[in-house]
């Protein structure tokens, strides 16, 4: 049984703007699908539907066997923008996911001490800041970090409650290069340690391919699938691989989805 399924999904905006048309996609549990478009064919809106945060207008998202009509805990869903609480330490936004809905901190935020009390998940948050490379950075505040370890300390947080689902949004989109290329590399080391599925939305060809089993191509808006484009390359991934054949032929693949629309 696939664990995500998007059936028939399609949304039009009140202002008729219509987002995505159709669009079919299954997920099988532990598989990275990634999702490359043009800007503006319909990807964050997918994800937005496929995290529950979205009703689509006809259509629906079926997750482990149940049509989702509300956020999951079950999915965890990362943007562009890393989106931390600029008051807290590193270790203390990873921390923010097991509050959230515990009721266990009612004190009001500004009376809250940087240092987190031990209850019950220090363990845990120190593996995932070694998991995101980021030792030595546990106390330090977002402003001391730069935008890639920023990004790296947001996707500690996404995988802190363990969701079966991991979706990221172009989630390096605002970094450089290299940065990037990085980042991409550790988020493929990363998603195989968690043991999770995968799923991240990008207008770069090179960044799906490198991270994917299969890359989805959306056409231009209303988003539909154009084509599904598997990747053969073995894991762990290396961007040596991308002057291989195999990486060489879905590039060409996924082209030709693109521009056959
Ligand atoms: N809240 C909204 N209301 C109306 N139109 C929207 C809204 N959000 C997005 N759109 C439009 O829907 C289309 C798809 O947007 P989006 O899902 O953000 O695309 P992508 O992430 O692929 O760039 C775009 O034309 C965008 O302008
Ligand atoms: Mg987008």
């Amino acid at each position: 049984m696939p664990i995500l399924t998007a059936d028939a999904i399609c949304v039009t905006y009140p202002n008729g703007t219509e987002a995505l048309h159709d669009f079919t996609l299954e997920m099988e549990r532990g598989e990275f699908v990634t999702i490359v478009g043009p800007s503006g064919c319909g990807k964050s809106t997918l994800l937005r539907v496929l995290a529950g945060l979205l009703v689509p207008t006809s259509g629906r998202v079926v997750l482990d066997g149940e049509i989702i009509t509300r956020p999951s805990n079950h999915v965890s869903l990362m943007f562009q923008e890393p989106a931390l609480l600029p008051w807290r330490t590193v270790e203390s936004n990873i921390h923010l996911p097991f509050e959230v809905g515990s009721g266990v901190h009612r004190m009001p935020v500004s009376r809250q001490k940087a240092e987190t009390p031990d209850d019950g998940h220090n363990a845990q948050i120190a593996d995932l800041i070694n998991l995101v490379g980021l030792r030595g950075f546990e106390h330090a505040y977002p402003r001391e970090l730069s935008g890639g370890m920023a990004q790296r300390a947001a996707l500690a947080r996404a995988l802190a409650t363990q969701p079966p689902v991991l979706m990221l949004d172009e989630p390096f989109g605002a970094l450089d290069a290299l940065t990037r290329e990085s980042l991409i590399a550790s988020l493929e080391s990363i998603w195989r340690a968690a043991r999770t599925t995968g799923l991240l939305v990008t207008h770069s060809i090179r960044e799906s391919i490198f991270l994917a089993d299969r890359v989805v191509v959306c056409s231009p808006r209303p988003g539909q699938v154009a084509g599904i484009v598997p990747v053969n390359l073995p894991r762990p991934r290396t961007w040596d691989m991308e002057g291989w054949p195999e990486f060489t032929l879905r590039k060409k693949q996924i082209r030709a989805a693109l521009g056959d629309v």
